[in-house]
């Protein structure tokens, strides 16, 4: 089966196909081909994403990604449908309110002929609602001008289930997601491939936030997560203490809640209290900051594994890529022999379109897909997981 997936929930615009072969629990992924804007630099100057204008990016981005694409895979189909006058009616109702969108579509894709594509996957939640709808209006149009099927997808199913485009075995469950992200921060328990359960999540501000947040204190710049984690770095190849203490937000509280925004706040007083922040300052306050923020994450993830008997951890989101992180979540298998931990590499476990392929692929597969096309697709920004 190939699969065309997009996603727009947040600020980059992806796009991939990807083929399946087998079967769960042990199905085979090729990534024909991928492609990915990150608009980074435009929500730079608001120190956070902005969904007005992540919504104007995509509706720029998604079609030459899409060509771009279908070349990487060698799928681009030849231009030569002269499209009917119901089809261009119902087209234009689609982007009624993506009129950049609808222009550059019509310029450069209604005259495609189908491409050779079993499934169009897009996610519809959760995310910045603005963001989403224009990959949701962009996956039906093609939809109904190649008469292809669409499959929603959870963009939280595509964090978790990302490691399998690379795995040698099945996953063991029952699987524990550690998700951690500028949106999220949560604990999932995965018992197959259609059952979730959050055992516990962030009160208020998401891990990935509060890196930001503390790197604009600290004058860093956006995204503040990979220049806290070099400071911090450098900080510990000093082979010095932190002399400045943070506190490790509800690490001994009996649930599996994070709250990240008094850690923050603690970071402000501190740098009130110090004035002028020199760089071997900051280089401390990032250390301290950062090991407060993993210390927590990894007593509550340690908690979670030994209260589920969990066989296997998978860990998403873009705080994934943070480098000390990864080293005490993989050194985890010395407490826990028989835990296997998966990490996919970065480009797969910051936001990406073939983790959404991949969540697709496993509603179809596990019985979860849509039986039909006659339910209109809808964003849901705060979707949950079991829907
Ligand atoms: O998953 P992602 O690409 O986008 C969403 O938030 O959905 O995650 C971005 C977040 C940002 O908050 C960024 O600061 C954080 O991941 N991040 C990091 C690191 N690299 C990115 N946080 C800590 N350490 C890093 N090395
Ligand atoms: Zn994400």
């Amino acid at each position: 089966m190939k699969i065309l997936s997009i996603e727009t929930s947040c600020d980059e615009t992806a796009i991939s196909i990807l083929e399946a072969t087998g079967d769960l629990p042990n199905p085979i992924f090729k990534v024909l081909g991928n492609s990915l804007l990150s608009q980074t630099e435009i929500h730079k100057e608001f120190g956070g994403v902005f969904p007005n204008l992540a919504r104007r990016e995509h509706g720029r981005n998604l079609v030459p990604l899409l060509i771009e694409t279908f070349k990487k895979a060698s799928l681009l189909p030849d231009s030569s449908v002269n499209i009917s006058d119901e089809l261009r009616k119902d087209l234009e109702e689609i982007f009624i309110k993506e009129p950049e969108l609808s222009a550059l579509f019509f310029e450069h894709v209604a005259r495609l002929d189908k491409p050779d594509i079993d499934r169009i996957v897009v996610t519809e939640g959760p995310g910045l609602e603005p963001a989403l709808w224009v990959g949701i209006t962009f996956a039906e149009a093609l939809g109904r001008l190649w008469n292809i099927k669409i499959i929603p997808a959870n963009h939280m199913e595509g964090h978790i289930f990302s490691v399998l485009l690379d795995a040698k075995d099945p996953l063991e469950f029952p699987v524990l997601a550690l998700l951690v992200s500028g949106g999220h921060t949560e604990l999932v328990l995965v018992s197959d491939f259609k059952t979730f359960k959050i055992l516990g999540k962030t009160r208020d501000d998401a891990v990935g936030e509060a890196f930001d947040k503390v790197a604009r204190i600290l004058d860093l710049g956006y995204p503040g997560g990979p220049k806290i984690s070099a400071l911090a770095d450098l900080h510990r190849q000093t082979n010095k203490e932190s002399t400045i203490k943070f506190p490790r937000p509800m690490i001994h509280s009996k649930d599996l809640d994070f709250s990240f925004s008094g850690l923050k706040t603690a970071v402000l007083y501190k740098t009130k209290e110090i004035g002028i922040l020199n760089e071997n300052i900051k280089m401390e306050i990032a250390r301290e900051f950062e090991d407060a923020a993993l210390d927590v994450l990894i007593f509550k993830t340690k908690k979670a594994i030994e209260d589920q008997n969990i066989k296997t951890l998978v860990v998403g989101g873009g705080v994934s890529a943070n480098r000390e992180l990864r080293k005490r979540l993989t050194s985890l298998v010395e407490t826990y022999p028989y835990l296997k931990v998966l990490i996919p590499e970065i480009n797969l476990s910051t936001d990406n379109a073939i983790m959404i392929a991949i969540a697709g692929f496993i509603r179809i597969a596990s019985g979860r897909a849509p039986k039909d096309n006659l339910s209109k697709l809808k964003a849901e920004g705060n979707l949950t997981y079991n829907k």
